[in-house]
Formats: C-alpha cells, structure tokens, sequence
C-alpha cells in the first residue's frame, strides 16, 4: 500500500485541525443555538463542556490516531484486536454523511449570498420587517444549485489529495478569516444595540438551563470541535511524530472557541439594532448580516469578502468531514481514493437535496416535529457526536494501555506532559459520566 501521508509542518497540523473546527458551526450555528437557547446560559454551558470534556476527548482522539496511523475502525481494532469496538466507527461514518448533507445546503447559501454580494444584488436597504432577503433566495428549488455547486468543489479539493489541497488552503485562509471576524466586532462596538447584544450573550441566567439547553451546549461544543465521529482521529494519522499533542488541542480548542464568541459578539447587537429576533433558528445568521453589511461603507466588498471567507471555512471543514468516509472506504474496504471520493460526495449530494428543499417544496414534511433539515441536524450533533465521544473517551479511559496514552503526550519520554494524570481522570471519569448523565437528563431520566 502506498505510504500514508503526513503534514508537512506544524503550523500545517495546527492549522488544519483549526481549519476543520472552524467552520459554519462556529459562524453560523453557534450564534443561532445560543439565540434560541437563552444567551448568556447556553454560552456558560457550551464553554464549560469545550474545556472539561472536549478538550480531553479531542486529546483521545488525537493519540489514537497517531498512535495507529489508520482510519476510525482501523484505530479501534488495532488497539483493541479482539474485541469489536469498531463497530462504533459505523456512526461516525452515517453521521458524517447526515452532517455533509445539511452542512452543504448552508455551505451552498454562502456561495449564494457571496454571487449576490458580488454582483450587487444582495439588497439591503428594503428588508423593514423581514426575512423577504431570505426566503426569495433560499427557498423553492434554487437552493439545490448551490448545494450542488458546493459539493463539487469539496470533491475537486478531496481529489487533489491531502497535503496538497488541505494544508495550503488552510495556511492561508483562517488567519485572514480571523482578521475580518475581528474587523467586524469593532464594527459591532458602534450599533445602537451593542450593549443589550453583549447582556444577552454573556449574562448568564441560570434559570434558562434546562435539559435541553445542556444537550444543545453539549452537541454544539462537539460539533463546533468536529469530535465524537473520528475525524479529528484520521486528521491526527497524518500528523508527524514529533508534534504535541497536547499543545495542538489546546491551541485548537482556544482558537476555535473564540471564532464562536466573536461570531456572537457580531450577531446579538445586531439582532436587537435592527430588532430581529434572536430565536429565529438556523436562518437567524443569514437574516442579520445583509442587515450589518447594509450599515458599512462599502458593504457590498465587506459582504463579498465574508461570504467568500466563509464559504471556504467551510470547505476546510467539510473536506475533513469527508475524509471520515473516504479513509475508511479506501482502507477498510479497498477501493480507490477516487472511488471513495465519489461515492461519500454521490451520497452527501443526496442527503443535501433533501435538506436543500426542506425549506421550501418540502417544509411541510416533518418528522417527531423536525424538518429533515433539522432532524438530520439534531440527529448527528445531538445524538451521534457525543455518543461517539462517549465510547472514545471510555475506551481510551478503560480500555487499552496506560502507556499508550503516555507515549503519545511525551513523544516516548522524550519531554514530559504535566496535565497527563488529569487528562486520564477526565478520560475514565468526568466524559463519560458527564455525557451519560446530559442524555438521562434531556429524556426525563434525570
Ligand atoms: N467543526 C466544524 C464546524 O464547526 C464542522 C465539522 C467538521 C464537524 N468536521 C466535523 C462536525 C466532524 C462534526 C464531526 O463547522
């Protein structure tokens, strides 16, 4: 077989782990969950669980994958040969295709906002009153063409291979998304309701936490960190030896949890300037920033650069979405990268027709009260992130070799890793609990 890759430096590593976080979940659905979850709760929440158990789970992930440099079901069974662990490889596998589908149908509204902006007819002045922006172009059948559009370019990036496609984009393209983002908060310091945005994002009311606050807060941190299906574990099986685990999930989780607040830190005041509501759901972002782009000189180019920025975040994510199929398909079941590729896009575009109309032709289809847009969604963030976050953290945590994690965090002894002992705690102890516990609670178990 051929060798497998590996990324080339370091700040190629850091930089594609980011740039596979850093995506529509930090932009796009971060904002839009707080809104609907309460603010300044969900907020609290959704950091407490980045750092205590994503973080640790983003750490699991990371040994696993280098230590075995293989797949998801590879990693389980190498490390575990005679039991059958792998099978949990399966949902990663079926929810990283339920997120490609939904995640391309937004990933496809950026590439529409972004033509609009550029050929100036994003139109921001006559908006008063409502989403009619929105809805002319995202429901009906167009919505499809975007989407299709979309997923022809991730499998264009998907088929230049890994190194090449992946690693330059990303070098490139998050700080610049950084800068902008940044760019757009001071902006945020100057609307009227920047004050009552700021309350409402970071003014916890502890009274809001309910169930479903704590398991949206809990998929959201996986998401937003693409754990629980593996991904990070197969991004990790091309990094090099010598880098720092550690180190890298800590870089990683800190930039991306700053993307998230610094999203927020741009919506809420603008929600409440121009007196939207914050619980719109997932077309809350798309709603507000023509809003924001109409207010700055030179909205226009503002608007074209963010939406392009943004589609291409979401590119890096999707690539490394992808790439959870494409391994396993090429690896386990030994076809061709090219294959591999077409089938995972093949079944994505699918799935991505199906949640394109279910805001228009198909919105009245719903099931348990969800669009298949939303189900898919609460399905895989909800349900299949942290279940798969659970199992790995269980199985790092109990089941294999305590030395395997510790040469992993010190390079074979080569340097020492402080944070070792309670990075092994949390993985025995705090994830798994912490996980069971939000599911009892958010089905009335608890
Ligand atoms: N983290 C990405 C975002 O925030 C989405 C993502 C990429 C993802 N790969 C993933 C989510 C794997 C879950 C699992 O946009």
């Amino acid at each position: 077989m051929k060798e497998r890759a590996v990324f080339t430096t370091k700040f190629g590593a850091l930089a594609t782990t980011v740039g596979s976080a850093v995506g529509l979940g930090n932009i796009w659905r971060f904002p839009y969950e707080a809104g609907v979850h309460g603010g300044g709760a969900f907020l609290l929440c959704y950091m407490l669980f980045v750092f205590l158990i994503g973080v640790p789970v983003l750490c699991a992930e990371f040994a696993m994958g280098r230590g075995t440099r293989s797949n998801v079901f590879g990693a389980y069974s190498k490390l575990a040969p005679r039991q059958k662990w792998q099978f949990t490889g399966y949902i990663g596998i079926v929810a990283s295709l339920l997120i490609l589908s939904f995640y391309s149908v937004v990933a496809g509204w950026t590439v529409e906002y972004c033509i609009s902006s550029a050929f100036g007819q994003l139109s921001f002045g006559d908006m008063a009153g409502g989403h009619g922006q929105f809805t002319s172009l995202t429901t009906g059948w167009r919505p499809i063409l975007w989407t299709v559009i979309f997923l022809f370019c991730n499998t264009f990036i998907l088929l230049g291979g890994v190194t090449k496609g992946i690693e330059r984009a990303s070098n490139i393209l998050m700080p610049m998304l950084f800068l902008l983002l940044i760019a757009f908060c001071i902006n945020s310091m100057t609307l009227p309701g920047f004050g009552e945005g700021v309350r409402f994002l970071f003014h916890p009311d502890f009274s809001k936490i309910t169930p479903s606050v704590l398991l949206g807060a809990l998929g959201q941190a996986f998401f937003s960190l693409s754990l629980g299906l593996g991904c990070m574990m197969t991004y990790a099986s091309y990094f090099s030896d010598t880098n720092r685990l550690g180190r890298t999930a800590a870089v990683g989780a800190v930039l991306d949890s700053s993307v998230a607040v610094l999203s927020g830190i741009i919506i809420f005041p603008a929600v409440f300037s121009f007196g939207l509501s914050p619980q719109a759901g997932p077309t809350l972002v798309f709603e507000v920033l023509p809003y924001i782009f109409s207010q700055l000189p030179g909205g226009m180019v503002w608007s074209t650069l963010f939406f392009l920025l943004l589609f291409l975040a979401s590119l890096t994510s999707t690539v490394s979405m992808s790439e959870i199929s494409i391994t396993f398909f090429c690896e386990e079941k030994r076809m061709s990268r090219r294959n591999a590729t077409l089938l995972s896009s093949a079944i994505s575009l699918c799935g991505g027709v199906l949640c394109a109309l279910s805001f228009g032709p198909l919105s009245g289809f719903t099931i348990g009260g969800l669009t298949i847009f939303n189900l898919f969604d609460y399905l895989s963030s909800n349900i299949c992130l942290p279940i798969g976050g659970m199992v790995c953290s269980f199985f790092v945590g109990w089941m294999i070799d305590k030395k395997f994690l510790r040469d992993q965090f010190t390079d074979y002894g080569r340097y020492r890793f402080v944070l070792l002992p309670l990075l092994t705690f949390s993985l025995k102890w705090i994830c798994p609990a912490a996980i069971f516990l939000i599911f009892l609670n958010s089905i009335g178990l608890l």
